[in-house]
């Protein structure tokens, strides 16, 4: 993992002595990271970061700050966006399973709902009557679904959307203004979105109404944290698709998306320090003073959330070409709390400073009290 002198500087600041652990995010990297997305073509389009990938106040007054806006899939995330200065026409909220209760408050707050199957549908009507609605689509086997991080997203094992007989079964189709697919997380397959996008827009056809159509998010971040998914191309094929969409409907179609995890992946840290070094015959073990509850990526994906992970001993990097196998784990009994397994490391010592990358994403945002270790501080530069 490569990390610029300025980040380095500001942690051998924060991390002295017996710091606590903390993110640490690089305000300009978030920033760019929004930009890319203004700079697709297609003029009609809003950009909406999904916030379950950072809920941070701070975060999310920079995103605001670019001119993206919001999607939120919770009353608390609502709540917090709102706290941060977005207005209502900036939300889009698209869940699962709302009770009655949650779609007023969602309906009264102004923002633009995705409902999630024909009976929210029904209970849309019961409230609102033909009061214009999006709704949430799974494309179904149209395409060859993936299975991609956290399992389906689209195709008949993902649990998400209108089925296609669903879709083409509804009444009352002219209430429907708009359609969502979210294909998959942490996708670097272009081909892949475009197939699935294609459907979406051989679907829009069912309904008269249609405005707008919201291809989700799901840009990929490469684990090293070295790569995001490349933008610019994808920016010119899904202008190509919306500007044939918009002349086939003969209409100027609003093209939306929602990028979670490419917006803050690479601009953030996690920091702490190794505490405890046990040498066991194949490996060395590694303890930090921190749990998995606090930065929970690996807890939450321990096959696939691989961290890369740099070390820092006297402020300076610690490189070596000698490397051991390593584990470092967590500061609880928990037998899963492991930050990365069977690394090969530079021989660790006490006080060592531990850096892991790609961590601007579903880390913070996803702490846990479980085993009962504290939210770590989140610092901006
Ligand atoms: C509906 C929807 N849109 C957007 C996102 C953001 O996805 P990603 O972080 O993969 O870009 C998610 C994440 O789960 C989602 O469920």
């Amino acid at each position: 993992m490569k990390i610029n002198p300025n980040l380095l500087s500001k942690i051998n600041l924060l991390a002295k002595g017996e710091f606590d652990p903390f993110y640490i995010y690089e305000s300009q990297k978030i920033r760019q990271n929004c930009r890319v997305f203004h700079d697709i073509p297609y003029k009609n389009k809003a950009i909406h970061f999904a916030t379950m990938a950072n809920i941070n106040n701070e975060f999310l007054k920079i995103v605001n700050e670019e001119k993206i806006n919001v999607f939120v899939n919770s009353l608390i995330h609502m709540e917090a966006v709102q706290k941060a200065g977005f207005t209502d026409e900036q939300i889009i909220f698209t869940s699962s399973a709302l009770s009655e209760k949650t779609m007023r408050k969602i309906h009264s707050a102004g923002a633009q709902l995705n409902l999630d199957s024909p009976r929210q549908f029904d209970i849309w009507q019961k409230l609102y009557s033909d009061q214009k609605v999006g709704i949430r689509c799974n494309i179904g086997d149209k395409v060859e679904p993936y299975s991609t991080r956290a399992g389906f997203f689209i195709g008949k094992q993902s649990r998400l959307g209108f089925t296609v007989d669903e879709l083409k079964n509804m009444d009352n189709k002219h209430i429907i203004k708009g359609l969502h697919l979210y294909a998959g997380t942490d996708i670097f397959d272009l081909e892949y979105f475009l197939a699935c996008y294609n459907e979406l827009i051989e679907l829009s056809f069912l309904f008269p109404n249609i405005e707008y159509l919201n291809f989700g998010g799901g840009f990929g971040v490469s684990e090293d944290g070295e790569t995001n998914f490349d933008v610019y191309t994808y920016g010119l094929k899904v202008s190509e698709l919306m500007q044939k969409a918009s002349e086939m409907h003969k209409k100027n179609l609003k093209l939306i998306l929602e990028p979670g995890r490419i917006i803050g992946g690479i601009a953030g840290h996690f920091v702490a320090y190794i505490t405890d070094i046990k040498k066991r015959d194949n490996q060395i073990l590694a303890g930090l003073n921190a749990s998995t509850t606090q930065f929970s990526r690996p807890l939450l994906y321990p096959d696939t959330a691989n961290h890369p992970a740099l070390i820092i001993r006297n402020e300076e990097i610690l490189n070596s070409d000698k490397k051991y196998l390593t584990t470092i784990f967590g500061s609880s009994t928990y037998s899963r709390d492991i930050f990365c397994a069977n690394r090969n490391l530079p021989e660790l010592k006490i006080g060592d400073v531990v850096v892991f990358g790609n961590g601007g994403s579903y880390s913070a945002s996803s702490y846990t009290e479980f085993l009962g270790f504290m939210k770590p501080q989140e610092i901006f530069f």
